[in-house]
This record gives structure tokens, C-alpha cells and sequence, in this order.
């Protein structure tokens, strides 16, 4: 079962589809590829809209596509991306934000230097005990905080997903496989935006990791991960 956690595909919601026709074309992408299951996870900025807005938008979204869908096409899951803020730490709507059926958040880190009032922060928000946290495209933050930073942030009790499309070019790639040895990744994810921006499926990232004779049992553990998130269970590598 091939699973993706990030994916900006619905249509008009955020900076990611910008019609129905453009989301059904990520969605053949996303058979082609042969993913399996998909979750849908747009933009959440808590200084920029409710929580329940964003569930009205995104249930909209979608109904304006479902007419489109193909049964090629890969099951459909919904959640969000979640840009931290320090205000979302004891938020009550917080679950609402989870990938559904799930207490699973998808949370996207501020591109600022990772301070000490950040870390905490997100260890407060991984104790609370009605969330646990997927963090979106963890070799990103490396443009912006030290490697120590980062691993102050993965050391917590939380998983780590990176982009399919970091795979793809050498330097990213070779960030990504240092994360991967040190344990941090469990997922992979597309974060496929727009159809002529060079995303890629999340088959192709796994292609690459596992192609490093190191990693080749990597798909196998991500898909395992990636079925407990769904069925809400505890990961074992989750200290
Ligand atoms: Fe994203």
C-alpha cells in the first residue's frame, strides 16, 4: 500500500491546485505512480482563518471535485498542514486539524531559526496527549536552523516526513539520506502543489532511498508506518 501523507491537490484552497481539471491531473499523476492512498492536507494558517472555516473550505474543495474522480484514482484522506504558532500549543480545536479518523497532525515549522521557545513549544504540543505530530518536510528546515536544531526537534516524541521531490537532485538527496540514517524519517510525502512545478509522486522518492542497498527495506518500514498512522496505532520508533 502505497501512502501519501502531503498533498496539496485539492482545487482553490491554497496555494496548491488552481482548478478541478488541475487536481484531476495530480491525481492521475498520483495512479499512474500507483499510489494507493492520498492525504489531502492544505494550508492552515491559525492567524489567517477559524479552524471550522478551513473545514467548510475544504469540504467545498473537495465536493466541487468529486464529480471528477476516477476509480483509478487513489482513496482520498483529509487533513492539513499546520503552520506552528506558539498560540496553537494548547488549542482546543487542535484534533479537528488531524488527519481524519486519526489523532495524526501534519505540522509545518515556522523558516526561522528553531529557538529554544519553538522546541518547547512543539514538546508541549506532542505531551498534550489528543495529538501526535507528523513534521511536514523536515529536511526543508535546514535552509533555515542547524542541524542541532533539528535534532533537538526529532529527538521529541514526534515523526518526521520528507518531500519525494528532495530525492531528486543531489544535494537535497544527500541531506535527505543523512535524516533517513539518523532515524528521523518515517513517511514520505509528495507536498505535490501544481502540476508544472517539477513535484513528483512519492514512488519515485522511495525508488531513490532504496536504491542505497543501506535503505532498500525503507519502503517496507514507511508503509508499515504509514499504516498504523491511519489506524491511529503507535509507532514503535516513537520514543
Ligand atoms: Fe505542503
Amino acid at each position: 500500500m502505497l501512502i501519501d501523507f502531503h498533498s496539496h491537490f485539492l482545487p482553490q484552497i491554497d496555494d496548491g491546485s488552481r482548478s478541478v481539471e488541475e487536481s484531476v491531473q495530480i491525481l492521475d499523476k498520483m495512479a499512474e505512480g500507483g499510489v494507493d492512498k492520498l492525504i489531502a492536507t492544505p494550508h492552515f494558517y491559525c492567524t489567517e482563518q477559524s479552524v471550522d472555516r478551513f473545514l467548510e473550505k475544504r469540504r467545498a474543495a473537495y465536493e466541487k471535485l468529486e464529480p471528477m474522480l476516477k476509480k483509478e484514482h487513489p482513496e482520498l484522506g483529509f487533513g492539513a498542514e499546520v503552520l506552528y504558532d506558539h498560540s496553537l500549543v494548547r488549542y482546543k480545536q487542535l484534533p479537528d486539524l488531524c488527519i481524519e479518523g486519526t489523532s495524526w497532525l501534519l505540522l509545518e515549522m515556522p523558516y526561522t531559526d528553531l529557538d529554544d521557545k519553538i522546541i518547547s513549544g512543539v514538546a508541549e504540543m506532542a505531551d498534550r496527549g489528543d495529538v501526535k505530530l507528523l513534521i511536514a518536510h523536515i529536511e526543508r528546515y535546514l535552509n533555515f536552523t542547524s542541524m542541532k536544531r533539528l535534532e533537538q526537534l526529532m529527538r521529541l516524541d514526534v515523526l518526521g516526513q520528507i518531500n519525494a521531490k528532495s530525492l531528486m537532485s543531489f544535494t537535497s538527496k544527500r541531506r535527505c539520506m543523512k535524516l533517513i540514517e539518523h532515524g528521523y524519517v518515517q513517511v514520505l510525502g509528495s507536498d505535490y502543489h501544481r502540476i508544472d512545478r517539477g513535484d513528483v509522486t512519492v514512488d519515485k522518492g522511495y525508488a531513490v532511498i532504496t536504491k542505497n542497498r543501506k535503505f532498500d527495506d525503507f519502503a517496507e518500514y514507511a508503509e508499515e508506518n504509514g499504516r498504523k498512522i491511519l489506524a491511529d496505532k503507535p509507532l514503535d520508533s516513537i520514543v
